[in-house]
Formats: C-alpha cells, structure tokens, sequence
C-alpha cells in the first residue's frame, strides 16, 4: 500500500462497507483466552457496546461475530476491522495531519502497535499480557481518523482506548488526554478489569502501552542495566567489578526480554527462563539472548563455564523458572543475583505459568477451571519461594523486580514474609533505584526522532551526551555515579542496537540534564541539523510519574505510600504546562488497583513556544516528586531539592522538620 492509499484509509475512519473477515493467524503471537466472566444478560450488553461503532445495516453480521469472539477469546476485539496496511513508526510526514503534533501521536501509537514492538499485535496488546493501547480495532481506526482529521485547536478524549471525540480548546492544551482504567476504588479488584474489559467499557493501558511511549525494550533494558550493575555493587567488594558473577531470572516477553541484553551489558553471566518458545524465540533472533536451551542442567553447565572464564554471556531456559530454581538448589550451584519477570501483576490470567503443567495446559485451565488453575499458581509459588530462600541462605541477593512478586507470594501463603511481617527481599526501588535515582530526581527520559531516520538518532546521542558531560564536569559527589552510568550507556547506545521499531532513546536525567538536552534538541531542529520534530516522554516509572506501594513508592516510609496525590498531580501539572499528551493509568506494572501511574508525550518543533513549554513542564515533572520524596523525610531528596531551590528562586517547597525518635520512644 502506498503512501495515499494508507493516508486515505487513516482518513476514512471506520469503513462504510464491511471489510473481509481476517484469518486468525496462528504464527503470531495472541493474548491468552480470557477468564469466562459474564453472565448471559452481561454479554447482550457487550455485544450491544461493541455494535455501537457499527451502522445498523452491519448488526446483524457483526453481532454473530463478535459474539464467537467473545466466547472463543473472552474479548472483543473485532479482528475483522485490522487494517491491512503495516502498522509501525513511519516517518511523521507518511502520517495524514493537519497539525503536526497529531502526526506525532500517530507515529507514537503505530509505534506500539508494531509486530515487532508489541506483545500481542492482534488484540492490541503491547507489553504486559494485557497492557493494552485500545480495546478494540474501531477504537484504533477512529483514533487515527480524529487524529487526522484535528486542529491545533482542538483535543482529542480518550477513555481507555475509547475515543470520546475531539472537543475544542486551545493551542498551548494537550492534544490528547488519555485516562485508562479508571475505576471507583472499590471497583478495582483483578475481576472487575476481566469484567469491565470484557463488556468493552475499560483496559489497562500498563504504563506506556496505553499512553503511546513504550519505545519497544530498550526502556528496559537501560533501567535493568542501572539495576543489576547497581545490585552488583551491592555485593561487590570495592573495586571489584561484575565478572564471573550468575544472576538467575524469569521472563522474555514484552518487558523482561530486556534481562539478558542488560545483564551482558552490565557484564554478567545471566540464565533466565521463559515458558512460552515464541517470546523465546523472538528474543534470540533479536539478538537479545545469546543462546536458548529446553535442557536445564546445560543451561547451568553453561552459565558455570562462562562464570569460570570470567566471560559474559547470556542463556535462555526454555521451561520453568521453578524447575531451574529447584535444580540449582539441588545442585547446590551458589548464584550471586536473583529475580524474577513474570507477569505475577497478572497472575491468573497467563502471566504466570505454574510448575508442573505445559504450557498448553496452563491455557487451557486458566479459562476453563480458573479456581483450579488458581491453586495451581499458589502451589508453584511457595516452591518457587522455598527454593529461592535456599539459594539466598547460601549468599544469593535476590530482588523483586517490579512484577508483584513479593505480593502474590505472600497472598499465596509462601514463606515470603519476615517475623515483623515484612517482605524478606527489597523490591528494586526499596534498595536500588529509589534512594540512588528518583530521589535525586534521576528517571528514565526518553526521545523519539519522527523522521524515522537512524542518522537523527545519532545526531540527539551526540548531543545528550556533550550536554551530560558538561553538567558531570560540575555535578556533586552525590550523582556523579548516576551521571558516569548514563554517560557510559550512551557511549555505548549506537553499538548496542538498542533500537527495535521507532528511532528512539532513553537515559536517566535529572531535571537540569532532561531540560539541558531537551533545549538542545530543540535548537537543532530549529537550525535544521536534526531533520523533523522530536517526542519527549518518559516511562511512568519514574521520579513523580506514579504512586505504586509495593514498586516505585516503596521506599517512601511516612505512610503516604497508599496515597495517589504525587501521580494525580503530576498529570495534571504537566497538561497545563505545555504537554501534547498527557496520561493517568489505574494499573500497570503491579496490577489493577495497585498502583495510579502518569505520563506525557511533549513534541519538540524548535519552535519558540517549545522552548518555553519544555523548561517550565519538565521541571515540574521531575521536581513535583523530588518534593514529595523530600517531605516524606528521604534525605537524598531533601538534598536534591534544596539543591533545586538554590537554582529556581521561584520554587518554594515545605520542608520537613525530623523529630528525634529516642523523644517518640519515650512516649509510646
Ligand atoms: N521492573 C520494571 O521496571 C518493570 C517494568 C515494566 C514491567 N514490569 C513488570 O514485569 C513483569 C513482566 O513484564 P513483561 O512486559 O515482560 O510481561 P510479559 O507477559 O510480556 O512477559 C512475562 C514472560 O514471563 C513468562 N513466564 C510466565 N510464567 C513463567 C514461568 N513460571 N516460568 C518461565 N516463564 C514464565 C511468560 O511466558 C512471558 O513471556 C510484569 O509484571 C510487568 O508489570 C516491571
């Protein structure tokens, strides 16, 4: 399909006449059948929701249809309106737009729609298992016909996926406003999503999948790679670097296939194990892991003759996380780090794969005997616990890695829990990310050059790094670690073909580096050497992006951790400071009703007002956070925004007083 014929389907929005009804390709890889879920009258209302973007004279075709998609996938996701041109990162201009911006945000969403990017392209499923950019194809082809069609006067409403229409506004107003899963608290129980999804009126959008930033793994790898280099030092004796060090994990999909490239670049021997043979597969044609085997005593053998070499290298277990945690137990192998990247925020719906069953099997009775299946999981868990708590007995650190690991454990009944009734193993942001980075401001920022073009990549990783160096030639003690990792990654960024769909970046700043780099960026593109507008955003998981208790808020300690307010508010902050998009999430990364997490999408156009909007935004995104993280008494952002103040005399924040603790014991 050429470049006029993709323009005029974008443009046509949902097709006046039915489109053939596509094949159900079985070499793709598709979402897990859904948890059967509603009941008889629940299910007249889905199909009656689904047939709302559908003219009557379609009905009675597509009501039989999407009625066998429910009951065959749980879900409607209305296979038959998938367009037939290739959806990925095209270059801005391919993009039908009257406003530059919506161009932008198409090539964003395409971007997370890519087969090559996205978990489950079929059902609209990016990463996650069920981080979802809409719920259904008419929801996709609407969006991008409002898209089309908008004005920088305008703003387009999305309610979880569901595009409400595009409402007038102003040209300094986000173009798109995106809420996901939003639900009445008491309504956020994992079963309300697999109802309130399945009758097609919420999703889960993740973190970045619903927001339109996920930028394929490299975002993962860069903040797997700080982490295990940083859980390295943790048990590293001074200058002694990570060679010959065995760092055991689960998990190849959307996210976690990040683990191996981060652990070689980090410099680690890593085995990680993964159920599924295509997201296994996938990753080892990526280049991603170096090797796979379904024989678990060579996957050891392997990892101990790389470990005796001092060499890294990574191997992917094509089976069980339990049954390779097990043999090493009996084995009596001593691993130095371990983790683990199951989709555990998911677990009963296919993001985690009990011992013992195929993983056929598993698919089959999460759908059709889920309380069965359910105990499944439980069981697997406390074995999975049981072997890691020997392996940490012998010296292992173990982590958890963000997947609500430690939480679906203890809710499994497994040995997890320590005598005062805490978690026996940090999660990663307790020990390493949250005092070492997002206290001091540092978070995953990240770009995206709409040219599609290589060479403009290479023209911003030149740039951010000239602007990183000279603010590490002055940085204090406290982040110059912080600053000498990301100078590294970015040295390294081209070489390690980090870049899997859109020609996009990240590295960990702080306010000053994001504001630094960003005004530099736009500068280039004013004086032309970099050739098209560049988006700027960032992973929900950072700094104030998102309120998690058990993930990225887990090292806040006053109570507040079970609050919303840091997340609600940044969203809010960055719509009217100059964001394109914005976004706020119920779920993502721990699960429905888990977490509230944030973002923004901002395109620079090296115009004036860009200029404008990405200093005063910016500093608000990072800042807002730093202070939250101060007040709750976190001395490395008391520090940070003290430091801040000094530099921005218009920013007043309430500071904490520490009340001495021998004066409270003496009270209670
Ligand atoms: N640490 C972070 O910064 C961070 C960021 C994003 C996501 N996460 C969380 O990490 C988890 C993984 O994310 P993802 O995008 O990779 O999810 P995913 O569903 O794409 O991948 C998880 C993989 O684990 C495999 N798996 C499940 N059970 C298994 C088992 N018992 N043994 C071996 N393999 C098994 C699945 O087949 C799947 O491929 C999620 O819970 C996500 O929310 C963490």
């Amino acid at each position: 399909m050429n470049k006029e014929e993709f323009q005029k389907f974008v443009l046509q929005g949902i097709p006046d006449e039915l489109p053939e009804p596509k094949k159900y390709n079985p070499e793709i890889n598709h979402a897990p059948k859904r948890k059967e879920i509603l009941t008889k009258e629940e299910k007249k209302l889905a199909l009656k929701n689904a047939l709302r973007y559908f003219d009557k004279k379609h009905h009675t075709v597509l009501a039989k249809e999407f009625a066998e998609e429910l009951e065959k996938y749980g879900r409607i996701y209305m296979y038959r309106f998938r367009p037939d041109y290739k959806i990925y990162a095209r270059s801005i201009d391919d993009y039908p737009a009257k406003c530059k911006h919506a161009a932008a945000i198409m090539l964003m969403l395409s971007n997370n729609l890519d087969y090559a990017v996205a978990q489950h392209p079929h059902e609209l499923i990016t990463y996650g298992g069920n981080g979802a950019v809409f719920q259904n194809w008419a929801q996709y082809l609407l969006t991008m016909q409002y898209l089309g069609e908008m004005t920088d006067e305008q703003t387009l409403v999305l309610y979880s996926g569901h595009p409400m229409g595009l409402f007038p506004s102003h040209k300094d107003a986000p173009r798109v406003v995106v809420t996901n899963g939003m639900m009445i608290p008491n309504y956020s129980k994992p079963d309300d999503w697999e109802r309130f999804n399945a009758l097609g009126v919420t999703q889960y959008g993740q973190m970045t999948a619903g927001s339109f930033m996920y930028i394929g793994p490299q975002g993962i790898v860069h903040g797997t790679t700080i982490t295990v280099l940083n859980a390295g030092r943790k048990i590293s004796k001074p200058g002694e670097g990570l060679e010959g060090k065995i760092f055991v994990t689960a998990g190849l999909g959307g996210m976690s296939g990040a683990q191996p490239k981060a652990s070689n670049i980090a410099g680690v021997v890593s085995i990680t194990a993964e159920i599924n043979p295509k997201a296994a597969k996938k990753r080892h044609e990526q280049g991603w892991v170096d090797e796979i085997t379904d024989d678990v005593d060579r996957a050891i053998d392997m990892a101990l003759e790389y470990k005796k070499n001092k060499k890294t290298h990574s191997i992917a277990y094509l089976g069980n996380i339990v049954d390779l945690w097990e043999r090493l137990v009996e084995r009596d192998i001593k691993i130095d780090l371990g983790s683990d990247q199951t989709s555990l925020h998911n677990p009963l719906s296919g993001g985690y794969y009990p011992a013992g069953l195929t993983y056929e099997e598993s698919n089959r009775m999460m759908a059709e005997k889920p309380d069965e299946f359910k105990n499944h999981v439980q069981e697997s868990l406390k074995r999975q616990v049981d072997a890691i708590n020997k392996l940490s007995a012998n010296g292992m650190y173990f982590f958890d890695y963000g997947n609500a690991f430690l939480l679906e454990s203890s809710r499994a009944g497994a040995d997890i829990l320590k005598d005062d009734g805490k978690f026996k193993y940090p999660s990663y942001v307790q020990d390493i990310m949250g005092p070492m980075c997002f206290d001091y401001g540092f978070g995953p920022f990240r770009w995206v050059c709409t040219s599609s073009k290589p060479e403009d990549l290479d023209t911003t990783d030149k740039i951010a790094m000239q602007v990183l160096e000279e603010i590490a030639a002055t940085a204090p003690d406290e982040i110059t670690q912080q600053m000498r990792d990301n100078i590294r990654w970015i040295q390294g960024a081209k070489e390690n073909k980090l870049v899997v769909g859109s020609q996009a970046r990240i590295l960990y700043a702080d306010a000053e580096g994001r504001m630094k780099i960003a005004g530099a960026f736009n500068q280039a593109i004013k004086e032309g050497t970099i050739s098209a507008p560049v988006v700027l955003g960032r992973d929900h998981h950072d700094v104030s992006g998102t309120d998690s208790p058990f993930r990225e808020t887990s090292n806040i300690y006053d109570g507040s951790q079970f609050t919303a307010d840091m997340a609600i508010q940044n969203v809010i902050g960055d719509s009217f400071r100059g964001a394109t998009w914005v976004s706020i999430h119920n779920g993502g990364g721990v699960g429905w009703g888990e977490v509230i997490n944030g973002g923004f999408g901002m395109v620079l156009d090296g115009s004036k007002e860009a200029s404008r909007r990405l200093k005063m935004m910016l500093h608000w995104d990072v800042n807002n956070g730093i202070a939250r993280r101060s007040w709750a008494r976190n001395d490395e952002a008391i520090f940070a925004i003290q430091r801040e103040m000094e530099r921005t005399p218009e920013l007043k924040v309430t500071l904490p007083n520490i009340a001495d603790d021998n004066l409270l014991d003496e009270i209670f």
